[in-house]
């Protein structure tokens, strides 16, 4: 094993905590916010069942492999390629996918920290009792006049940029390592109560149909691949989140049965989002694919009519923020530690560099929703018509740089590493569990990006007419 090299960033103080904090990068606003309402806008079971495909034969076999490479390298994902190639004689040009993934991660963070600013600024709209006995017409129009407020947003979500500046400053195991073990199993039980009471609204059967029957004749070419690419989206995977965390696994854990644990984890999460939300918006005559308000106009119903409503919604949102906040400092680590590794700055100047670029960046988002709601850059194309500048990013982001990250990762650790270096690294033998991973990674996971891929830009299905016209 490569335990000779050691992190100058530190090193987990167990698996445990690697579990803890590979979890709390995986399961965020991804889980609950978008998951719902892209299964919404993609018409439900189909998008669902294709997507649970994704995470069992693309996700877990790329997560092993990321981590293997960042517990091997033991730098940022920039150092950490460069270093692996030279070791396994391949090309210095695979350290350019460390840069990809720098560039997403800041792409990724600028939107994601305006959403988290959403969520925060609803533990207050919660907590204050505001949804109190409100109809779905009173908290969509609460949910309308926040978005359109571009002052309101940018002070969210300048806050949350400072939160997550604060914690990556601290390092790698002050900060939230401490926090995620209580957060996530409260996570779990609030999702529970809210599943509860979703059961309750009477339309929880219809709710369960949509998120679980699937109907393949709704499900198109594009939403497959947004299916795939929340896969990799969810799992923090394919830009050097989870490689990082893996610079800083001590040498002897499991990196299958962690890897396994965390996808387990994080679909359970999403799984129940979706489980309590659908019911709410079939019981209140709402719109699945109403977009990425569907958390923000459908919860806030529920808790205005629960029992203390007040007081579970405002757990429910710091929860969220708490989830939002973990996923968050793994956005720009891998920047960060590179920035600390090769321009020899402290983790704070590093962080607030990072983090104010992250925040630049941010405005595009934060105008979307208000000012720069019709600017429609690629109108031109029919399945961006009608995607604002945060659509765009989101699309680029999760839906392209990440499965191509993904692919060139699966690449590099099943065909440019030896087969000895990563039977090592891996350390689960060379029996059995090796050769299904290694098969996964070699052969499946890169062609079932490449169909996925093809087919969205429609070349499969040229290629089909053109054989029909053939024959
Ligand atoms: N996995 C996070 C979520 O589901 O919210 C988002 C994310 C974190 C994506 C880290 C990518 C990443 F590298």
């Amino acid at each position: 094993m490569s335990s000779e090299r050691v992190s100058i960033h530190g090193q987990w103080s167990s698996r445990l905590a690697f579990v803890l904090a590979a979890t709390g990068s995986a399961v965020g606003l991804g889980n609950i916010w978008k998951f719902p309402y892209i299964t919404g806008e993609n018409g439900g079971g189909a998008f669902v069942l294709v997507y649970l495909a994704c995470i069992a034969v693309i996700g877990i076999p790329i997560m092993m492999a990321e981590v293997m490479l960042g517990r091997r390298g033991r730098q940022s994902p920039i150092n950490t390629m460069r270093t692996l190639a030279a070791e396994e004689h391949a090309s210095k040009h695979w350290q350019w996918l460390g840069w990809a993934g720098v560039i997403a991660g800041f792409l990724i963070l600028s939107y994601y920290s305006v959403i988290a600013g959403w969520a925060l600024s609803y533990v207050f709209r919660t907590g204050s009792g505001l949804f109190t006995g409100l109809t779905a017409d009173g908290v969509q129009t609460i949910f309308t006049n926040l978005t359109g407020d571009p002052e309101r947003l940018l002070a969210w979500h300048t806050l949350f940029m400072v939160m997550t500046m604060i914690v990556v400053a601290q390092g790698v195991r002050n900060g939230l390592e401490k926090a995620v073990k209580w957060l996530m199993p409260m996570l779990f039980v609030l999702l529970f109560i809210m599943v509860g009471y979703a059961w309750n609204s009477g339309s929880f059967e219809q709710g369960l149909n949509f998120l679980f029957q699937p109907d393949f004749e709704k499900i198109t070419a594009n939403g497959i691949l947004i299916a795939m690419g929340h896969a990799f989206f969810t799992l923090s995977l394919g830009m050097g989140a989870i490689m990082v965390y893996g610079s800083y696994l001590p040498a002897g854990a499991s990196i299958a049965r962690t890897s396994i644990l965390v996808s387990l984890m994080d679909t359970a999460v999403a799984l129940l989002a979706g489980m309590a939300i659908f019911p709410i918006v079939f019981a209140n005559g709402l719109e699945p694919g109403s977009g990425p308000g569907l958390i923000f106009q459908t919860l806030p119903i529920a808790f205005g009519h629960m029992q203390y409503g007040a007081f579970f919604g405002m757990l429910f949102f710091v929860l969220l923020v708490f989830a939002a906040w973990s996923s968050s400092i793994s956005l720009i680590e891998p920047a960060v530690a590179w920035l600390v590794e090769n321009r020899g700055m402290t983790r704070g100047s590093a962080s607030i560099i990072a983090g104010v670029v992250t925040w630049l960046v941010g405005l595009l988002t934060v105008l979307s929703f208000n000012l720069w709601s019709e600017v429609k850059l690629l109108s031109y194309f029919a399945i961006f018509r009608d995607s604002t500048p945060f659509d765009l990013l989101d699309y680029l982001t999760a839906n392209i740089m990440l499965p191509l990250g993904g692919l060139l990762i699966a690449i590099f650790a099943a065909r440019k590493m030896s087969r000895a270096s990563s039977v090592d690294e891996l350390g689960m033998g060379d029996r059995f569990f090796y050769p299904v991973w290694r098969f996964l990674v070699r052969y499946i996971t890169p062609i079932a990006v490449i169909i996925v891929f093809l087919k969205a830009i429609g070349i499969i299905d040229w290629l089909v007419s053109w054989y029909d016209r053939l024959v």
